[in-house]
């Protein structure tokens, strides 16, 4: 080829602005955030949209229709995928109007407000074993009333309806990714559901977690977890997987094209690595889990079976939420790439590579007083009553900073008290009747973290008027608790 000239050196500078532009979209299509809601104390909306938009996120998925969160996305020019808890399917499957009533408070206001909204994801991982069947009969009925009540609202071309599934739904028998198929007992749901995606175009969403196969099975090569390449590699046919990742989005793809739908496009709905709880969840893997993550989906080279297709995700999550259920474990309330009140907890770039960029902290957050709740210096720990009040302080409010190989592991047996009232009125957004204990506990000024244990000092209750029913709730097991204790006591 002929050497360019002045002006086809300046087209071909056009061509690479435009291959970078088409790059950032291709990148901005790639990464979303989950925004979950079960903290004591969440920011405020507004300042969690501002977040997401600080920091580039340009997704969001949530898990309910919260009217002040979808409120606070109005004009934000943030993609939106709506979550319905497992707990309505089974009236949205009901024929009647329920969906029609849902579409219309949940979706058509919202959107004719300016919210971006794209996608209706229609239960939340339910068909999870530890679910007993609960939700087989109901999940694709509500699936296609939703659709059905979108369509009657002009919107079914805009909208499209999916549910967000756990990984567990499909499998491999061999353990390669090339014999993937759905789980057998639900293998003609499967199929349904995934005609259904093909036809509307809408994606198919699932769940993946190497942190929980790593959890789950102490066997489990750690380095096989991450991005980085692995000692354990699975050799399949032509392919080596050097990571959990790749191997299992790709055991959905051959499940996908064992059953002839080998082009419905995948989205991963939640991948993250918790910070807290775990031997195994601290910052540093974290961090080396998420980087790895968002490299590759930077890279945009997909996976093995999916080459150029560059990976569909949802981090999980935005924040942490310490009022979420400990059942899985510890690690459950420390998804978050930040913690509670928005600050981030270790350095990532979001669009791939070392340095590029570093997470923006939630501006304008407003603290409780500095200040915090501890056992007295006289107490004695022989107490009986330290004991009860921990056990009464931890099960309500978060105390899995504490244990083997956790952020607050180094505590002392008087710190580990302290923590756990410091913990129980920071969530009571401290009240003063949250921190007696019998007359075991006082407030003090002087902050007891230390190392990579925080005492926190919670943020200010959100705006009583956007979320009415929160503080009423609040109010009610504040009561709740003074009774507790003073019966307790
Ligand atoms: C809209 O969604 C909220 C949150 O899930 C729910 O409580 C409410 O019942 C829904 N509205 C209707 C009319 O279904
Ligand atoms: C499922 O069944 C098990 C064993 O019978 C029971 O312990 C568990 O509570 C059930 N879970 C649900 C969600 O019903
Ligand atoms: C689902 O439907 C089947 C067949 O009609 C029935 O046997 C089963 O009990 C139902 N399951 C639930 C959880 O309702
Ligand atoms: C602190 O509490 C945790 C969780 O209850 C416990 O595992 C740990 O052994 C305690 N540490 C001390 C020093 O008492």
């Amino acid at each position: 080829m002929a050497r360019p000239v002045a002006g086809g050196l300046a087209k071909a500078a056009a061509v690479l602005v435009l291959v970078q532009v088409l790059c950032m979209a291709r990148w901005s299509d790639g990464v979303g955030v989950n925004w979950g809601t079960q903290l004591s104390n969440p920011l405020p909306g507004s300042t969690m949209v501002r977040l997401l938009k600080d920091n580039g996120f340009d997704k969001v998925k949530l898990f309910d229709a919260e009217d002040s969160i979808l409120g606070a996305l109005k004009g934000s020019g943030i993609q939106v995928m709506v979550g319905i808890p497992n707990d309505m399917l089974a009236d949205l499957a009901g024929g009647g109007k329920a969906a029609e009533h849902w579409v219309k408070a949940n979706v058509s206001k919202h959107v004719s407000d300016g919210v971006d909204i794209r996608y209706v994801a229609v239960g939340n991982e339910p068909f999870l074993t530890t679910f007993n069947g609960t939700y087989l009969n109901t999940t694709f009925p509500a699936m296609q009333s939703v659709q059905a009540a979108l369509a009657k609202a002009g919107l079914g071309s805009r909208v499209k309806v999916t549910v967000a599934l756990n990984a567990d739904v499909y499998q491999s028998p061999t353990g390669k990714p090339s014999d993937g198929d759905f789980r057998d007992d639900i293998r003609g749901l499967m199929l349904s559901i995934v005609q259904f995606l093909a036809s509307s175009g809408a994606p198919f969403v699932a769940n993946v977690y190497p942190f929980i196969s790593l959890y789950a099975d102490p066997n489990f090569p750690l380095d096989y977890a991450f991005f980085q390449g692995s000692s354990s590699a699975v050799v399949d046919g032509g392919v080596t997987y050097e990571n959990t990742f790749d191997a299992n989005h790709d055991t959905l793809v051959a499940a996908l094209r064992r059953n002839g739908f080998p082009d419905v496009p995948i989205v991963v709905g939640e991948v993250g690595w918790p910070t807290d709880g775990d031997a195994n969840a601290n910052p540093e893997y974290a961090r080396r889990f998420n980087q790895g993550l968002l490299d590759h989906i930077a890279s945009g080279k997909g996976t093995p079976l999916r080459p150029g297709v560059p990976v569909d995700a949802y981090l999980f999550s935005l924040v942490d939420e310490d009022q979420k259920s400990i059942r899985p474990g510890n690690f459950e309330r420390h998804w978050g790439v930040f913690y509670y009140d928005g600050q981030p907890k270790y350095q990532l770039s979001l669009r791939g590579g070392n340095g590029a960029g570093t997470l923006v902290p939630a501006k304008g957050v407003e603290y409780l007083k500095k200040q915090w709740c501890v056992l007295k210096r006289d107490a004695d720990l022989a107490d009986q009553k330290v004991g009860d009040s921990v056990s009464y302080a931890c099960g309500q409010a978060d105390c899995t900073s504490l244990g083997y190989k956790t952020s607050c592991s180094g505590l002392d047996p008087r710190g580990n008290v302290s923590y756990a009232f410091n913990s129980y009125y920071q969530s009571n957004d401290q009240d003063d009747q949250a921190c007696n204990f019998g007359g075991l506990a006082t407030t003090t000024t002087v902050n007891p973290s230390s190392g990579t244990c925080r005492f926190i000092v919670q943020i200010v209750p959100a705006d009583p008027t956007s979320a009415a029913t929160a503080s009423v709730a609040g109010g009610v097991a504040t009561l709740l608790a003074a009774l507790l204790l003073h019966r307790l006591f």
